[in-house]
C-alpha cells in the first residue's frame, strides 16, 4: 500500500507528468487531496465570506506602498498565497473576486499533490494566478516561495488563505506540525484567512481510512485534543504562541466551517 504523498519537489511540468505515483483510491486521500473536491464543495459560499473590498483597501493597500503604488494613480497590487489549493478552483475564484472589486491581486496557489497542480495549471485562465507543487511543511518551502515575493518586491504576503487544510497538516504532522504551520504563516504574511476543520471532520477522516483498510493517521491518538472544545483551545493557544490575533470571525460556510481572519505580528508593526 502506498501511503507516501504525491509529492513533487520540482514545479516543472515534466516532473509532474513523469514521476507522480498513482492516484489514491477514492476517499483515501491522506492529505485531503481529493480528486473531485470542487464537485462537492462550492467556492462561492466561501468567497462570499471574505472581508469586503473596503477592508482590504484600508488595511492592506493604503499601508503597503510598492513600486507600483508609488506612481500616483496606480493601485497597489496585493500579493497572496493559497496553501492547499487542490485543483485551483477556489484560488481562481478568489482572484476573479478581487479583480471584480477593483483590487489587483497576484496569487500563488500551492499544493502537495502534483496531479492536482497539473490540473490547476492546465485550467489557469488569469495571468495573475500561478500554481506550484509544494509541500508547505517541507524544510525547503520558505526558500521555494521566497522568489515569488522577491519578484514582486515584497518580503511577505499581504494575505495567506488556508482553507480546509489545517486538519490535514495536524493529522499528518501532529500538534508540533500544526504549530509549525501557523508559525510559518505568521512569519510570512500580514493577514491569514483560516478555515480550520472542526473535530468531527478528524473523526470522519479517521473512519474513512479504517473503512478502506488504509493505515491509520499515526498522530491521531497522540493529538493533545480529542474533541471540539479541546481543539478550539489548542488553536487558541497556538494563535497566542505565534502572536496571531483573531480580529474577525467571518462566518460559517454552507457546510458549517468557520472562516477566521487573523492578524500576524508583521501587520501589527505596520499599523501601530
Ligand atoms: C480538503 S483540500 C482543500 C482545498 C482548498 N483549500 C479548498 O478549501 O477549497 C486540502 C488540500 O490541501 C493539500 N495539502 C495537504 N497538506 C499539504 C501540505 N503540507 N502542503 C501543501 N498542500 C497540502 C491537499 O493536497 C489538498 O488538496
Amino acid at each position: 500500500m502506498n501511503s507516501s504523498p504525491p509529492h513533487c519537489t520540482s514545479v516543472s511540468r515534466a516532473f509532474v507528468r513523469g514521476s507522480s505515483p498513482p492516484r489514491p483510491p477514492p476517499g483515501a486521500a491522506r492529505w485531503g487531496n481529493f480528486n473531485n473536491y470542487y464537485r462537492f464543495h462550492d467556492t462561492l459560499s466561501r468567497v462570499q465570506l471574505l472581508p469586503a473590498a473596503d477592508w482590504f483597501r484600508t488595511h492592506l493597500q493604503d499601508s503597503h506602498p510598492s513600486p507600483i503604488a508609488s506612481r500616483p494613480s496606480a493601485p497597489t497590487r496585493l500579493v497572496a498565497l493559497d496553501i492547499g489549493c487542490n485543483s485551483g478552483d477556489l484560488t481562481q475564484h478568489i482572484a476573479r473576486h478581487f479583480v471584480s472589486e477593483d483590487i489587483p491581486l497576484d496569487i500563488l496557489g500551492i499544493d502537495i499533490d502534483a496531479h492536482l497542480i497539473q490540473r490547476a495549471q492546465d485550467q489557469v485562465a488569469q495571468p495573475n494566478v500561478r500554481f506550484e507543487c509544494l509541500d508547505f511543511m517541507s524544510s525547503e518551502s520558505s526558500s521555494r516561495i521566497q522568489p515569488y515575493l522577491t519578484e514582486r518586491g515584497r518580503s511577505r504576503f499581504d494575505v495567506i488563505f488556508a482553507f480546509s487544510v489545517s486538519m490535514w497538516i495536524h493529522l499528518n504532522h501532529g500538534d508540533a506540525g500544526l504549530s509549525t504551520f501557523l508559525g510559518r504563516m505568521a512569519a510570512m504574511s500580514r493577514y491569514i484567512v483560516l478555515e480550520p476543520q472542526p473535530w468531527r471532520c478528524y473523526q470522519t477522516a479517521a473512519r474513512r481510512m479504517r473503512k478502506l483498510k488504509e493505515p491509520e493517521f499515526e498522530h491521531m491518538k497522540h493529538l493533545s485534543c480529542q474533541d471540539e472544545l479541546s481543539l478550539t483551545k489548542l488553536l487558541d493557544e497556538l494563535y497566542a504562541r505565534h502572536n496571531l490575533k483573531l480580529i474577525q470571525d467571518l462566518g460559517t460556510n454552507d457546510w458549517n466551517r468557520r472562516l477566521l481572519l487573523l492578524e500576524c505580528p508583521s501587520a501589527m508593526s505596520v499599523h501601530r
